[in-house]
């Protein structure tokens, strides 16, 4: 049985390499794909989830443009030393096939309000604001979300935003606590986990020689920057844990979210009173490559 599922993305380099996964992989049924502002503006985060599915030939998938106004704070500084410019540090893609919708929360809602309960997954791969919209919003749907899954966090692990925190709960702190605070399954996968799926420049040669296997290795060959050793597949991590969760291993903790004002806000905090929640800790970082590859072939 396929999983029926909605991205939540903001495309970026390793988003695109996650949904470029999902679409491959004979593991999903992609119901469409949300929008949101993060690794690079919303329009074109917006225009690379378009292309992204022109390349796959699935226009049949809609594309739905969510916000760039995170819940009460200013949208933070981009990270286009990473993404670049386009989101895709020049990679190419050909055109959506269609416009974009636009009202990615309100659209997320009327999707469940059609399913049964529990029957549809989340894989969030960006700021939570969206999906913070549609819990606190359209409550009376939330029911018919099987799980959701988010790259975002450091538990132990140094943060790439500040000193502790994650760049997609640091853009948009208020959001990732209604989400973690929400009544729905949440399983997180911060930085501990997905620095450890790195890929490396053999693991990009060895990427099958597909059509969207030779775009993921041009993906991985402009994230491989600066000459790099290898890069983190954070965005990616959410899709295997979605297809084999026992590839993590996933413990429950207590956890709140630093809603301050210093370079640390969004960062995730361990306390006995917090919200429970199901957090990957560990991963099989073989597996995890190996399962990879699998949606490229
Ligand atoms: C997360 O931030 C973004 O830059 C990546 O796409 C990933 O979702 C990693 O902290
Ligand atoms: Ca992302």
């Amino acid at each position: 049985m396929k999983k029926r599922v909605i991205i939540d993305t903001d495309p970026g380099l390793d988003d695109a390499l996650a949904i470029l996964f999902a679409l491959g992989s004979d593991k999903f049924d992609v119901l469409g794909i949300t929008t949101i502002a993060g690794n690079i503006g919303l329009d074109r985060t917006t225009a690379n989830a378009g292309g992204l599915l022109a390349f796959m030939g699935r226009g049949d998938i809609p594309v739905i443009r969510g916000t760039d106004i995170p819940l009460t704070r200013e949208l933070q500084d981009l990270v286009a030393i990473v993404h670049g410019m386009d989101g895709l540090k020049g990679v190419t893609l050909p055109d959506a096939t269609s416009a974009p919708l636009n009202g990615a929360p309100d659209w997320i809602a009327r999707t469940l309000a059609e399913a049964a309960p529990g029957s549809i997954d989340i894989l969030a791969l960006g700021p939570l604001t969206n999906i913070a919209h549609v819990v606190t919003e359209h409550p009376e749907v939330v029911d018919r979300i099987g799980e959701i899954i988010v790259m975002g966090g450091a538990v132990h692990a140094p943060g790439n935003s500040g000193p502790s925190s994650e760049f997609n709960f640091a853009s948009d702190p208020e959001a990732a606590s209604v989400v973690i605070g929400s009544p729905v399954k949440v399983t997180i996968i911060p930085l501990d986990v997905t620095r450890q799926v790195r890929a490396d420049l053999n693991y990009v040669a060895a990427m099958p020689d597909t059509p969207h296997g030779r775009l993921a290795r041009e993906l991985l060959g402009v994230y491989l920057h600066n000459g790099r050793e290898s890069r983190p597949l954070h965005d990616p991590c959410v899709m295997l844990a979605a297809v084999d969760a026992s590839i993590f291993s996933i413990e429950n903790m207590k956890l709140d979210i630093d809603l301050g004002d210093d370079p640390d806000a969004g960062r995730l905090l361990v306390d006995r009173r917090g919200m429970p929640v199901d957090v990957a800790l560990g991963v099989d970082t073989e597996r995890a490559l190996a399962l990879f590859r699998t949606g490229f072939v």
